[in-house]
């Protein structure tokens, strides 16, 4: 904990711009405890609280969170209700608190498929947090890298289709403007808990000059001192872009 106040009063440190992180583990976590996949998903809920806030209060700029890939609807019908019970959950809270919190709440995936409850809810936390300028949260919900590429693909070849554009005109700049991220600068720092090491889909365009953090701790356990041990390692890369320092 004394690491933690420390470092979090030391206004000089760099912190990455955008933070993205796959919350892994959750399962694991609570089958180690003899417990439901669902309790699991609980206590990763409130780690993604704790380091949610702990962001927005070291000035990061974007977190991104991968909460509900485009494949775990793969999941039992019961485990996918519980996650879709635990974000409404927090979306209510956040409705509550959205003036102290002051949080821009932004959505990345393919929203249509949730429960129609919960679309609402994302619609209203959009709404009534767009003027937030603090921490910018993305909360990425059937999300998959591939399927949002293709959104953007099949937008393009919409516009050429009628007449707005050439396929000859399309460039990163352009093709980044019809991603869920439109906007959002690309991730400094992509940190995955629970000792996978890969990308499951997420980001896929965007992590393309991305820092990796991988840690075996399980997102439940995960805790603003680890996320200072991912800075600590993201400002120790020296970050090149293709060039020589
Ligand atoms: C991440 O934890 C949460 C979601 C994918 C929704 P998991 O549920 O994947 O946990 P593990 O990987 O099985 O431990
Ligand atoms: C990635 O974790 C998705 C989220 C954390 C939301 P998964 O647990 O679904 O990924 P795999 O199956 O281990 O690749
Ligand atoms: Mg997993």
């Amino acid at each position: 904990m004394a690491l933690f106040e420390k470092q979090k009063k030391d206004l000089s440190r760099p912190v990455p711009r955008h933070i993205a992180i796959i919350m892994d583990g959750n399962g694991r976590w609570a089958k180690k405890r003899g417990m439901p996949r669902s309790y699991g998903h609980a206590a990763g809920s409130e780690t993604f609280r704790r380091i949610a806030t702990y962001c927005k209060d070291i000035g990061v700029d974007f977190l991104t969170v991968y909460a509900f890939s485009t494949e775990n609807w793969k999941r039992s019908e019961e485990e996918v209700g519980a996650i879709m019970g635990l974000l409404q959950k927090y979306l209510i809270e956040a409705l509550e608190k959205m003036e102290k919190d002051r949080v821009k709440i932004c959505f990345m995936g393919d929203l249509s498929r949730l429960p129609e409850e919960l679309q609402a809810l994302c619609a209203n936390a959009v709404e009534k947090s767009k003027h937030f300028d603090g921490v910018q949260l993305n909360i990425c919900l059937n999300y998959g890298g591939r399927d949002e590429i293709l959104h953007a693909a099949r937008e393009y070849a919409r516009r050429c289709a009628s007449g707005e554009c050439t396929p000859e005109e399309l460039d990163e700049e352009t093709f980044s403007s019809l991603l869920y991220s439109a906007g959002v600068p690309d991730p400094d720092l992509i940190i995955r808990p629970s000792g996978e090491l890969r990308l499951s889909n997420f980001l896929l365009w965007q992590a393309a000059y991305a820092e990796f953090y991988y840690t075996d701790v399980l997102w439940p356990d995960f805790t603003p001192e680890e996320l200072e041990k991912a800075i600590a390692a993201f400002n120790s890369r020296s970050r090149r872009f293709g060039g020589t320092k």
